[in-house]
């Protein structure tokens, strides 16, 4: 599976019913066009869900609703490793030993951890604190080249850069040092909330019309495009201080593949009604037919249960020989 091929790793939480329209657009959809070029990974990242309380039930769904979004959106289990975090142990293991080469004054400088702990002041556990070594651990185990983030997580990559570096310099090359992997211009779009579009698109959002999920019904769709806050101008075009129009132009451009500026032209001399309405009916035809794949695939779970089995073992014989290395360095004795 692993060739000379660069790798990729990435991984989305499974905390929530469904990804969100900017996970979809800013991530998900450009995954696929990296699955020729690279060796890509990609894992429902479910022991970092816990670091927020969940519900047991909800997330084994969640777990394997995310594992179907992914095929759905166009992910192949055939070009990609695909896989659920806690079904391979060296994830937590290589985690525990890189929490010994991490300072608490570098995780306490996170500011997604400050962020999350103000948003859960009833729950700040030392996972959350812990959270970005998990995802250091995540990385490294897979030699991973490059890792395709959103702004919010470049802290998190930058620290697992330090912990790499810190641990090849006291034992040799043993990690490949990550980059961050920039998306071709155009590609991997921020998705603005629908509500507040300055802020991101958020599925913790507490307003219900500020986001897109990918499996929200045609009409529904439609009806929060509808509902989008724009401005009192009346002119549809991309210009700096319209952040509700700039974001419904790219969401549109996304879901079409319409440059923004082809865009901008079809809507001229259209009204903010009339391009709401267009747009909503956009993204409710691009997602239809993932839709109707993510339907059939929640009725084959044994397909799904098939494809995540043979991702773990796949993933587990690649993160074996890291982790294996890793503890002989540090003097494990390995059995
Ligand atoms: N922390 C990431 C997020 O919430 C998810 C994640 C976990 C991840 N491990 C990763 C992303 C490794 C990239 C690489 O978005």
């Amino acid at each position: 599976m692993i060739n000379d091929k660069q790798i990729i790793f990435s991984g989305i939480q499974p905390s929530g019913d469904s990804v969100t329209l900017g996970n979809y657009l800013g991530a998900i959809k450009h995954w696929t066009k990296l699955q020729d070029e690279y060796n890509c990974i990609f894992s429902v990242v479910d022991m970092h869900a816990i670091t927020v309380r969940q519900e047991a039930a909800a997330l084994r769904k969640n777990t394997l609703s995310l594992l179907a979004q992914y095929i759905a959106c166009g992910i192949e289990s055939e070009k990609n490793i695909l896989f659920i975090q806690s079904h391979v142990s060296a994830h937590a293991e290589l985690a525990w030993i890189l929490n010994c080469y991490t300072q608490m004054g570098e995780l306490n400088r996170m500011t997604q951890f400050k962020d999350k702990s103000k948003k859960h002041p009833e729950n700040i556990n030392a996972g959350l604190f812990t959270y970005p070594v998990l995802m250091a651990a995540d990385i490294l185990l897979y030699q991973t080249d490059l890792v395709p983030v959103g702004v919010d997580q470049k802290q998190h990559l930058e620290l697992a850069r330090d912990i790499a570096h810190r641990f090849n310099s006291i034992y040799g090359d043993v990690f490949t040092i990550p980059e961050a992997y920039i998306p071709e211009k155009g590609a991997g779009a921020k998705i603005m909330s629908l509500q507040n579009p300055t802020a991101k698109m958020s599925k913790s959002d507490p307003n219900p019309n500020a986001c897109i999920s990918l499996l929200d019904k045609p009409e529904d769709i439609v009806r929060k495009i509808k509902r989008a806050v724009t401005d009192s101008e009346a002119e549809v075009c991309y210009r700096e201080g319209k952040d509700g129009v700039n974001n419904l132009l790219t969401i549109y451009s996304s879901v079409t593949g319409i440059s923004i500026d082809d865009a901008v032209k079809e809507f001229s001399g259209s009204g903010y009604g009339d391009f709401k309405l267009r747009v909503g009916e956009a993204v409710a035809e691009h997602l239809i037919p993932i839709q109707k794949k993510y339907d059939d695939l929640m009725k084959n779970k044994d397909y799904l249960e098939s494809i995540y089995k043979n991702g773990a073992e796949v993933a587990s014989s690649v993160a074996r020989r890291t982790i294996n290395k890793v503890k002989k360095k540090v003097g494990f004795i390995v059995g």
